[in-house]
């Protein structure tokens, strides 16, 4: 298709392509998910593997989703089905894209409720309730909103309202200029927060443990669980990035712009690590606390800092816009199709699939209080979706995702696609894909699951 056909517009410039892909990678998954998961999965050698996850998984199946979608220039349902009809692929592979956007659904639900946790932290630290707080303090603050079901529900639905609003713009408006000042500004706040965390708490035995390597501890599951983080942060897996490359213009090197996205990401998860274990540490709170690790050390730092309630406003407030631009991404592949489709306007179908997110997040937050009973394997609603999401959904949608691409699109369409001169990254890209990522990603699932 044309640049000018396409129907939600192309961004304007090539940087706009990495400050947005940037702005869905980087959220909660960095600030959030990447301490806890490190900390359950024992610190250095998951890094190790982590790192390893973006190379050799993440960073290939992220070009080949933002090729797809370049190619073809459409939502990942439609091009499916324009495949099959030109016999190019069967139709079953139709069910891939369905069952993309059924994760990113999926993902939305919880995590809307943790960025809803977010938007009450910001209110809370406006109001100066971390001043002082002691450990205990922090621990009792966070139990405290988890069993407030009503307070949960009310920022769990203003952050769903401003995902709609949002996702019901077109995607190439004002997403990028608001990237542009918020990655800047949470690297900048991020690095300040790290040197004061490890000015207060103990540095050593923080960079021991995120930096040591020690090998005992590596199973398929630690494995399956760095695979798993390397999609979610990245935001691949589910054709996200498809809609972001269905908007990238054709100057853009793809192989370039998708390893910037990535070196970022990796960077902010990193620097918030260097914020929360050396108050991990020093304070005594379990590493292995899982979600609530996060939102039970930062308090601490901003209660310790001089000028910590206007710190912990500017974080938080930047914590929720980068949820914001992680969250449209998972409603843009049913938006889009709903608008390309049916002409549906963006703003309807945003409002349509936002409700319906909003109706089954409300189970999620009531699963974490008055109904906490553990559905499967010890788990609630809130811990099943996290890691049925993380350890299924989005290492399956990337293996058939990658398949499709490697083995059943032609070849000559995606060569085309990356740009001519630089025919060596295509040759390293496609031989990865092909002949590491897709074996590694279905040995290290299978072998997950079964608990190798
Ligand atoms: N990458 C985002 C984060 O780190 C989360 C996210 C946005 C995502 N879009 C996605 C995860 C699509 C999986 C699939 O917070």
């Amino acid at each position: 298709m044309p640049e000018s056909r396409c129907l939600q517009g192309i961004w304007s410039s090539p940087w706009i392509f990495i400050f947005a892909a940037s702005g869905s990678a980087v959220g909660l998954g960095n600030i959030w998910k990447f301490p806890y998961v490190l900390g359950e999965n024992g610190g250095g050698a998951f890094l190790v593997v982590y790192c390893l996850c973006l190379l050799l998984v993440g960073l290939p199946v992220l070009i080949a989703e933002v090729a797809l979608g370049r190619t073809v220039r459409s939502n990942p349902i439609d091009t499916v089905n324009d495949l099959s009809e030109r016999r190019i692929v069967h139709p079953a592979w139709v069910l891939v894209p369905w069952l993309a956007g059924i994760t990113g659904f999926l993902i939305l639900t919880f995590y809307s409720v943790i960025a809803g946790w977010s938007i009450a932290y910001l209110d809370r630290a406006v109001t100066g309730e971390f001043n002082n707080i002691t450990q205990v303090g922090a621990s009792s603050m966070f139990n405290e909103l988890l069993a407030t079901p009503s307070e949960m529900l009310l920022w769990h639905s203003v952050f769903m309202g401003l995902v709609v609003l949002t996702v019901g713009q077109s995607v190439t408006r004002g997403l990028s200029a608001v990237v542009r000042i918020l990655l800047p500004m949470l690297v900048v706040t991020l690095v300040l927060l790290a040197c004061y965390s490890m000015m207060i708490g103990n540095m050593s035995e923080a960079l021991n443990f995120m930096f040591r390597w020690s090998w005992q501890n590596i199973t398929f599951d630690v494995v399956l669980a760095a695979v798993g983080l390397a999609l979610f942060s990245l935001s691949v897996g589910m054709g996200a990035m498809f809609a972001y490359g269905a908007y990238m213009s054709k100057r853009m090197s793809i192989a370039r712009a998708c390893s910037i996205v990535v070196g970022v990401d990796l960077l902010v998860a990193l620097l918030a690590g260097l914020v929360i274990f050396p108050l991990v540490f020093s304070f005594d709170i379990d590493v292995q606390a899982g979600p609530s690790l996060t939102f039970v050390s930062l308090p601490i730092i901003f209660g310790n800092l001089l000028g910590g309630q206007f710190f912990a406003g500017v974080f938080f407030l930047l914590l929720v816009v980068a949820a914001l631009t992680s969250a449209i991404s998972m409603l843009e592949l049913f938006v889009a199709w709903l608008h390309e489709k049916f002409y549906i306007a963006r703003l309807k179908a945003a409002l349509l699939m936002g409700l319906a997110v909003w109706f089954v997040g409300i189970a999620v937050l009531l699963s974490l209080n008055h109904w906490d009973s553990k559905l499967m394997y010890g788990l609630n609603l809130f811990e099943l979706l996290d890691k049925f999401t993380s350890l299924i959904l989005l290492p399956v949608g990337a293996i058939l995702l990658s398949v499709l691409v490697a083995w059943f699109i032609p070849r000559s369409m995606l060569q085309n696609e990356m740009i001519a001169k630089q025919t060596s990254h295509f040759q390293w890209w496609y031989k990865t894909l092909k002949y590491i990522s897709i074996p590694a990603m279905i040995v290290i699932t299978l072998a997950g699951w079964i608990g190798a």
